[in-house]
């Protein structure tokens, strides 16, 4: 009764301020720590101070582990010291071993404080325990469990209830914690929800769970005038709320253990390093999936999809890759094809076409099989029994094709025959890339269902269809209705809702309820394996739902979003998140997915979407009227242009996703990541960047055709006039025209970028001749820029150097004593030289004052494995190129 009470003032307290008193517990005593004999980890006991029953019991003796991983990662690991609990499988995921290694658990008495790495400190309280986290470097604190003089409470660890709080300073900014659409941008908002469970869930609704689970952020503060960024992972898949509320944060998890990690950066670009080098780098992209992509559904045949690709054609608009919904099956169900209007043969005759003109094909794919005796997957699926359970059964859901079920991919058998059926259908139609959709996974009906007696659920689903099979819900487990209820969906809703019941079990009895969240991200795992193994090229997968990791097998674009302005403002925060959980390749449906949309709008959009997201494509409902680019006269206009400059800077944005590949850098990213020190960006969420150098300031709001940008101190070149060039000494606002057509896109001072001259496919615009623009600070006597440049066969499943296959160039650039030096180091020449690369053109930007552009023309020398250095003195009118001392120069 007692312990009831509590938890009804507990909750009153939570929901009416979302600060949650210390109601729960009196948390746990450190009562041994001993360091492992076989490595520097240490291992500790926590005993619990007084149980109760809020939320269900505590788990007595907890088993403690601290270990420096690296020089900048430190991991803390809490689980019940005498049972095993669930904790992420990435052994099975990614057949590799456990992250996790043990020593033996004797008991010694505490004797150490603090346990040092190079640059994190550990220390921790006995009684109650906490564990706070500081850097050596500042002395700063940048995680703190302890609850002294704090309105948080001890740690809580429960079967289905973990609570942990840390403190945080006022003025950090916190970005991260996903899925999830904010209105408010791109830093973390004080008292807004924040919770974490896959949910099928329109991305137009705001400040909820959706389709993905990282749960991690990361920590930017400027202390004494100098920044510093870390980031937190809990590696956990069980639901979560986590309440910020500006200077603490407490997470309440649903079930599995605490498990830390600490990246200490000290820049974004450190932490993401840290982050990816631990949960995964970002996949490889082929070059031809940067480029443009159209799709919808509703292209209900193959003329439709011809007409579309001959529509841009002559409408002049890049498109690289062509997309089919759900309409190129038979009757909705995977590795089908509907022969009555997607006949084999014209299928194949359009794919040879495109393929020829160097241009992809990419289908969807959902996980749900159809339940229905005559269909070859759903035969070879139960014979090898691959699908989730419910009572020893196959458990029945619906989605597109009628009744369903689903695979359970953390069933090695389900990988053999996932991959199996791929093959098959790869045989059938040579797709270049496969879109793995409503892997939440998505359910129209909720509970435990039958087929309807005397009633057959129409098989071929259409858009809007409701749940046709008979339900019950399930509420009698402790799965279904755990005692702590996260804020799922944004109302409480039962995780069952709409999903898999949380008491349904996959292989090895791993319950749903802690395994939802993973579900996307292994069907991910199984389509990359199945991909790379069928087409021995590099795979392109896009995935709805995604989870700590799934940047290593897949693209992601944010969902069902709207044709509104808020749509296309919140697809930045969104994706500027992605970039910071692991998954560069990121891009919302440009020119919004429900209908209709306003042509200023998708004006607006496709400007958005051809400089911001790495992953460009317009996509729309089935319902929704058309939305090709050349739909409308002005976002044709907007197109050619904005699309004809992302098309020229192809070779920059590979360059990104060779960088975000071997470092985990975003493509798209916040300006802090590369102006750190300038704390007004810190909350910038209407401008970006790509790479380190590259501004977008785009029109978001209806009927502005000017709009306010922020400048940090610098250089600033427009790029599509080249003469504009904005300085900002201190960094400053400024007032820039933005008429219908046009989109404000700089460049950096410092910067030396590759470009092509574009074309209306990624194959053509490869082989056209280079440029090279060289940004120097305006008007500046002395003064540097570098650049990179990587190229390889786009088809090669790694993305490295050194198996003679690729080119890497490092670009360098000075100017002083009134010349300017432009050269490169070639680390690797083969596949430029092979293409027969030219660099015709180097434009150097800022020399003898604001705004001044000059000229370098060279005579197309090929990029050669050796190194080539390009001078060019003001003194004289010509150029030179090639080795050191010869040649022409040109003045300025
Ligand atoms: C849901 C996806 O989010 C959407 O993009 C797709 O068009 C539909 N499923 C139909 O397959």
């Amino acid at each position: 009764m007692a312990s009831s009470l509590s938890l009804l003032v507990a909750i009153i307290f939570c929901f009416s301020s979302l600060r949650c008193s210390n109601a729960i517990g009196k948390g746990y005593r450190l009562i041994s720590i001993e360091k492992s004999p076989d490595d520097d980890s240490f291992i500790g006991y926590l005993q619990v101070k007084q149980s109760n029953k809020i939320y269900g019991s505590d788990i007595t003796i907890l088993r403690l582990f601290i270990k420096h991983e690296t020089d900048h990662r430190l991991r803390v690991h809490i689980t019940d010291a005498k049972k095993q609990r669930w904790e992420v499988p990435y052994n099975l995921l990614r057949r590799e071993q456990p992250l996790r290694v043990f020593g033996k658990s004797r008991k010694y008495p505490v004797t150490v404080q603090e346990i040092s790495g190079p640059e994190l400190i550990l220390s921790f309280t006995t009684d109650p325990f906490s564990f706070a986290v500081r850097r050596r470097s500042n002395g700063e604190t940048i995680f703190n469990t302890s609850s002294s003089g704090k309105d948080f409470g001890e740690m809580v660890f429960k079967d289905q209830y973990l609570e942990i709080s840390t403190s945080l300073p006022k003025d950090a900014s916190l970005y991260g914690f996903g899925e999830n659409s904010q209105a408010n941008g791109i830093k973390l908002v004080p008292n807004e929800p924040y919770t974490l469970f896959t949910e099928d869930v329109s991305a137009f609704k705001l400040n909820t769970d959706l389709y993905g689970s990282h749960p991690v952020y990361m920590d930017l503060r400027n202390v004494r005038g100098k920044a510093y960024a870390h980031s937190v992972l809990l590696l956990n898949s069980n639901g979560m709320d986590v309440f910020y509320r500006g200077d603490s944060l407490t997470y309440k998890v649903i079930g599995g253990v605490f498990d830390f990690y600490f990246f200490a950066g000290p820049s974004p670009l450190n932490v993401v390093d840290q982050y990816t080098s631990l949960i995964g780098r970002p996949a490889p992209m082929p070059y031809w999936s940067l480029g443009f992509h159209q799709c919808r559904w509703g292209y209900r045949n193959v003329s439709v999809v011809e007409d579309v690709v001959d529509n841009y054609q002559k409408a002049k608009i890049p498109l690289d890759v062509i997309w089919n919904d759900a309409d190129y099956m038979d009757g909705y169900k995977d590795f089908t094809l509907d022969i009555v209007n997607f006949p084999h043969a014209k299928l194949l005759a359009f794919l040879d076409r495109i393929h020829k003109m160097g241009m992809k094909y990419v289908v969807i794919n959902d996980p749900g099989i159809g339940v229905n005796a005559s269909y070859g997957v759903y035969q070879r699926g139960m014979a090898n029994d691959v699908f989730i359970k419910y009572e020893g059964k196959p458990f029945l859901a619906q989605v597109w094709p009628g009744p369903v079920y689903f695979p359970d991919f953390l069933n090695p058998k389900t990988v053999s025959w996932w991959g199996d059926e791929i093959r098959r259908f790869h045989e059938l139609v040579p797709i270049d890339g496969l879109w793995i959709d409503m892997n939440e996974v998505s359910n129209f009906c909720s509970g435990l269902c039958k087929i309807p007696e005397g009633k057959q659920c129409p098989s071929g689903g259409e858009p809007g269809v409701t749940c046709c099979l008979e339900c019950k819900n399930i509420t009698n487990t402790r799965w279904d209705d755990p005692p702590y209820k996260i804020n799922a969906t944004g109302n409480k809703a039962p995780l069952g809702f709409k999903t898999i019941p949380t008491s349904a079990y996959h292989y090895n009895g791993v319950r749903e309820y802690d395994a939802h969240s993973i579900y996307g991200f292994s069907e991910a795992i199984a389509t990359h394996e199945a991909l790379l193994d069928v087409q021995g090229k590099r795979p392109f997968i896009l995935s709805r739902s995604t989870f700590v990791g799934s940047g290593q097998y897949a693209a992601h674009w944010t969902g069902d979003n709207q044709g509104t302005w808020q749509s296309l403002q919140v697809s930045i925060s969104t994706m500027l998140n992605f970039g910071i959980f692991g998954v560069p390749m990121v891009g919302s449906d440009i020119c919004g997915f429900f209908p209709p949309t306003p042509e200023e709008l998708c004006n607006r959009w496709i400007e958005v979407g051809a400089f911001f997201y790495p992953f460009s494509r317009d996509h729309a409902d089935y319902y929704a009227p058309r939305k090709e680019l050349y739909q409308w006269g002005t976002v044709a206009e907007s197109a050619r242009n904005a699309l004809g400059m992302r098309y020229k800077l192809l070779p920059f944005l590979y360059t990104l996703n060779y960088e975000a590949h071997m470092t985990g850098a975003p493509i798209a990213r916040p300006l802090f990541f590369s102006f750190p020190d300038y704390t007004e960006c810190y909350g910038l969420s209407k401008q970006f960047l790509l790479g380190s150098s590259f501004m977008i300031s785009p029109v978001l709001e209806q009927g502005k055709t000017q709009l306010e940008a922020l400048f940090p101190p610098g250089s600033w070149y427009h790029m599509f006039d080249m003469t504009q060039v904005v300085f900002s000494k201190n960094g400053k606002l400024v007032t820039l025209p933005a008429p219908l057509n046009a989109v404000n896109v700089h460049i950096y001072q410092n910067i030396k970028l590759p470009m092509q001259q574009g074309g209306l496919n990624s194959k053509e615009a490869r082989t056209t001749p280079f440029r090279l623009v060289v940004a120097f600070p305006a008007g500046a006597s002395e003064g540097y820029a570098t650049g990179k440049l990587f190229l390889d066969d786009d088809e090669l499943p790694e993305m490295k150097l050194g198996n003679g296959q690729s080119t890497y160039v490092d670009f360098y650039a000075s100017i002083g004593n009134e010349s300017v030096k432009i050269w490169s180091q070639v680390k690797e020449g083969k596949f430029a030289l092979r293409q027969g690369l030219v660099i015709e053109k180097v434009i150097v930007l800022g020399l003898k004052g604001t705004g001044q552009v000059s000229e370098i023309h060279l005579n197309g020398s090929p990029i050669s494995n050796e190194t080539k250095r390009i001078e060019v003195s003001s003194k004289e009118q010509k150029y030179v190129v090639g080795s050191e001392d010869k040649g022409e120069s040109k003045s300025f």
